[in-house]
């Protein structure tokens, strides 16, 4: 497959959960020698810290400011001489869009939408969405989300990635821009922020608080490693074919329940505890409003075109995950206590 060359690349929400590990990724463990921008408004979800091991990495440079602000990203391209843009930057909590939709309206639809129009303007640039399988709604028992499965999203969250999603297709058909859009499955890993599933039962199981399950716990997810996702996209941004649309995930399906379980065992074999008494802290909790049943993806498409593949099994990498956490306590720490927020209180010039 013809390979595109990347030669400055720049990342939009790079200091949450998935750009910082496709960050990481970039300047570690890739041979891409140019200038990694990264644009974040750093949020509630943004944190420098994610980005500690690449701090004085002379290849990257930070940038705080709003992916709305088209003169700055206008700005940013013409100055790093960026051909790549890789746009993670959104709202991406769904619990939060139910409480508060407005900003996924504007993070997530009107922020993708000014990123498109400087594209427009900048048309030798290539354009990468990162997006989520949530646009395709919810399945029962059977079945896999493919990359024509039509969407049907159930949540603020998921109907505004559906709708950046689609500004993106409108684009690249419209203006003939180069554009590409992956739709994948739930991430897990290190620096993954402490109010989704999985980090917040590590944590309270560390603790012994109780664990909170919503409904029955029979809702089911496909998990995948965040490294293997920052692995595929960069797989993506080298040979994925322009216009196309593809799913990326790690073909573990598992019950939140089962998920639950899997953590209470491997913390209790870690850290030598008592897997009984630890499994009375789940505490069933009134479901979530339009709590999709089960996702799950097909994702063929990039295993036989690129050769991707996710690297390990899920009970080897959540082992590692697991001891990530208990290795990074101050990390986890100055989320709990706030001081995270302190660079942005100290430092505030976003643009
Ligand atoms: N987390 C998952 O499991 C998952 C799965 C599939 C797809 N995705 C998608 O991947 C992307 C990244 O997800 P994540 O979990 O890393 O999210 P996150 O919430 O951890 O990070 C989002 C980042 O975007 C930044 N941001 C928000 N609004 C901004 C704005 N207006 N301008 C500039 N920066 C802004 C935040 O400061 C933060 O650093 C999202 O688009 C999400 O929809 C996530």
């Amino acid at each position: 497959m013809k390979q595109r060359k990347i030669t400055n690349i720049l990342v939009t929400g790079g200091a949450g959960f998935i750009g910082s590990a496709f960050i990481r990724y970039l300047l570690q463990k890739t041979t891409f020698t140019g200038t990694c921008v990264n644009l974040d408004l750093l949020t509630y979800a943004g944190n420098l810290q994610n980005l500690r091991e690449i701090e004085g990495n002379p290849q990257y440079v930070f940038a705080h400011g709003d992916i709305r602000n088209q003169a700055l990203v206008e700005h940013l391209c013409q100055e790093h001489a960026i051909d790549t843009i890789i746009h993670f930057a959104a709202e991406s909590h769904v619990d939060r869009s139910i409480l508060g939709p407005q900003a996924f309206i504007e993070t997530n639809i009107l922020g993708t939408f000014h990123l498109l129009e400087v594209v427009r303007k900048l048309p030798h640039i290539h354009f990468h969405h990162v997006s989520t399988d949530e646009v395709y709604g919810c399945l029962g028992d059977a079945g896999f989300f493919t990359e024509e499965t039509p969407y049907q999203p159930n949540s603020p969250y998921s109907a505004s990635k559906a709708s950046s999603d689609l500004l993106v297709r409108s684009y690249g058909k419209t203006y003939q821009l180069s554009t590409c859009t992956s739709n994948c499955s739930n991430n897990y890993g290190p620096y993954h922020f402490p109010e989704k599933l999985i980090p917040l039962m590590i944590l309270n199981v560390f603790q012994e608080k109780p664990l909170p399950v919503y409904g029955e716990g029979k809702n089911v997810r496909d998990w995948l490693y965040v490294e293997d996702h920052a692995a595929a996209l960069y797989r993506l941004l080298e040979e994925g074919r322009r216009g196309e649309t593809y799913n990326i995930g790690g073909e573990e399906e598992w019950r939140n329940i089962d998920l639950v379980h899997l953590i209470i065992s491997t913390i209790a074999e870690i850290q030598g505890k008592d897997e009984n008494r630890l499994k009375e802290l789940i505490t069933y909790v009134k479901d979530r409003p339009g709590h999709d049943f089960r996702y799950a993806i097909d994702c063929s498409k990039i295993k036989n075109e690129l050769g991707w593949s996710p690297s390990r099994s899920f009970k080897e990498r959540m082992r590692e995950t697991v001891i990530w956490y208990m290795q990074n306590e101050e990390w986890t720490n100055n989320i709990l206590n706030g001081s995270y927020r302190d660079w942005v209180a100290e430092n505030y010039h976003a643009r």
